[in-house]
């Protein structure tokens, strides 16, 4: 029998109109491959997995915490550092919600394990910019109204920031590309490019 437990999930669609998995895929993914998408080692075991102090590189500063190593980097950013620019969506890798940049790379940090980030550098929505001096794409899209409910906005943000540091100009195709795995139920998908390209053209 189907039972739907993420029926606001599966029915996000992408930039290419891809729909999510059934729950049985989903809680494979959970089991078996969600740290494979980050290259993070597998849940430890509950023996390996006592509270440790942890010295994080966050937006630029040292961030200590104590917490077992397997806890999600995206709890210890919401909960415990009180950056609530990554958002909690599906918490399977699936939606981008929770992306922040390590290394200038997007990163899903909701399978993240706080053991696998180390000494890297973090980078959140916060550390973009703040609300008196905005960054380009906070800028970009609040002045295109990229977003509806807001929900999905940290994580196209955060992967448009990872494009446009590569990609000084890029062409549609390649923002749809670059934004394809960030879910956005909210249908605005064409804003989001807009707000991405008028960052790009340093028009916001
Ligand atoms: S919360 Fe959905 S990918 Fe992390
Ligand atoms: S999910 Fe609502 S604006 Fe994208």
């Amino acid at each position: 029998m189907f039972i739907c437990v993420y029926p606001w999930l599966i029915a996000f669609p992408n930039f290419f109109g891809q729909v999510l998995a059934t729950p049985a895929a989903l809680d494979y993914i959970r089991q078996h491959s969600a740290h494979r998408f980050n290259n993070i080692p597998a849940r430890a075991n509950p023996e390996e997995n006592m509270p440790q102090n942890f010295t994080l590189q966050v937006n630029g500063a040292s961030r200590n915490v104590n917490v077992e190593p397997d806890t999600p980097l995206l709890y210890i950013l919401r909960n415990d550092l009180e950056l609530s620019g990554p958002r909690f969506g599906c918490g399977l890798s699936q939606c981008g919600a929770c992306t922040v940049l390590i290394e200038g790379r997007p990163t899903r940090s909701c399978v993240t394990p706080l053991s696998a980030v180390g000494a890297r550098n973090v980078t959140t929505l916060e550390g973009l910019g703040s609300k008196d001096r905005l960054h380009p794409l906070q800028k970009a899209f609040i002045e295109e109204q990229a977003a509806q409910c807001g929900y999905c906005t940290n994580g196209m943000i955060m992967a448009a920031k990872a494009l446009l540091d590569k990609t000084l100009k890029p062409t549609d195709a390649q923002i749809k590309k670059a934004l394809a795995a960030n879910l956005c139920r909210c249908g605005t998908h064409n804003r989001i490019v807009r707000a991405v390209q008028r960052a790009a053209k340093g028009a916001a």
